[in-house]
């Protein structure tokens, strides 16, 4: 058995169980993974609240948790890309989620090697924030250097890791956030930023190639910057 942090239920807003959880199965192109730290996610909440119980029908009780960074203490027979100590980061695919706890196995193809430059907790905080925002720029938007790009909510998870990724690609960066993250986003690179308490958007922003909109229906309506 292993220490995690269980779902007993769907209901928003309640508590996880601290308990006991059988050890994962490891399968032939699995890793085993020590978890040293574990990302917590929006999704994690909106899985616990019950919101995507069509989407991902998980049966409680269940062991939450996305994104993880560890060390490979057991591979199995069939693992070419990991060995034994190596320091890892994952995002497990859908259905053998769980890395709020003391182990998890992830299929080999869904876990890199940590970068040396990260420690664990940052580690740990990447992976699906940065693999939304790899989907949605690179693999659906196609971005390209020189195009102008509007990141909504650049302070946020996803935000964050998409204005750093945008700039890397090349891309002009506008971004939304409060007041209070200004300097955050200003920091990580944007280059146009709207405070939203005090200015519309779509007031400001005009010939924008790209816009990556995680606020919603109301703010996808209004394409005005494109
Ligand atoms: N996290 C993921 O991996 C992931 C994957 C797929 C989809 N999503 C979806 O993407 C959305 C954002 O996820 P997240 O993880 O980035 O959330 P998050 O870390 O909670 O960040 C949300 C951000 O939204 C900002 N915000 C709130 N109202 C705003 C407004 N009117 N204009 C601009 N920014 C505003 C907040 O910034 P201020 O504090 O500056 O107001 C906050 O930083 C969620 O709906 C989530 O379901 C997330």
């Amino acid at each position: 058995m292993m220490k995690a942090f269980i779902l007993d239920r769907y209901k928003k807003k309640d508590a996880l169980r601290f308990g006991d959880m059988p050890e994962p199965t490891l399968r032939d192109d699995d890793v085993l993974v020590e978890i040293h730290a574990a990302g917590l996610n929006v999704l994690d909440s909106k899985i616990r609240d019950g919101e995507f119980k069509l989407i991902l029908p998980y049966r409680p009780p269940f062991t939450l948790g996305h994104d993880v960074a560890g060390t490979v203490v057991r591979i199995g027979s069939k693992v070419r890309r990991f060995k034994l100590g190596d320091e890892v980061y994952a995002r497990p695919r859908d259905g053998r989620i769980g890395t709020f706890a003391e182990y998890i196995t992830v299929n080999e193809v869904d876990m890199a090697l940590k970068p040396k430059t990260l420690g664990m907790e940052e580690a740990a905080s990447i992976p699906l924030v940065g693999l939304t925002a790899w989907q949605a720029l690179v693999e659906l938007a196609e971005l390209k250097k020189g195009q102008k790009v509007l990141i909504h909510a650049g302070s946020g998870g996803v935000g964050t890791l998409a204005i750093q990724l945008a700039k890397h690609l090349g891309a002009t960066v506008a971004t939304t956030t409060s007041t209070a993250n200004v300097e955050l986003v200003r920091s990580l690179g944007a280059d146009v930023i709207i405070d939203y308490k005090k200015q519309d958007f779509e007031k400001v922003l005009s010939g924008y190639d790209v816009a990556l909109n995680s606020l919603g229906g109301d703010t996808l309506q209004n394409r005005s910057a494109c």
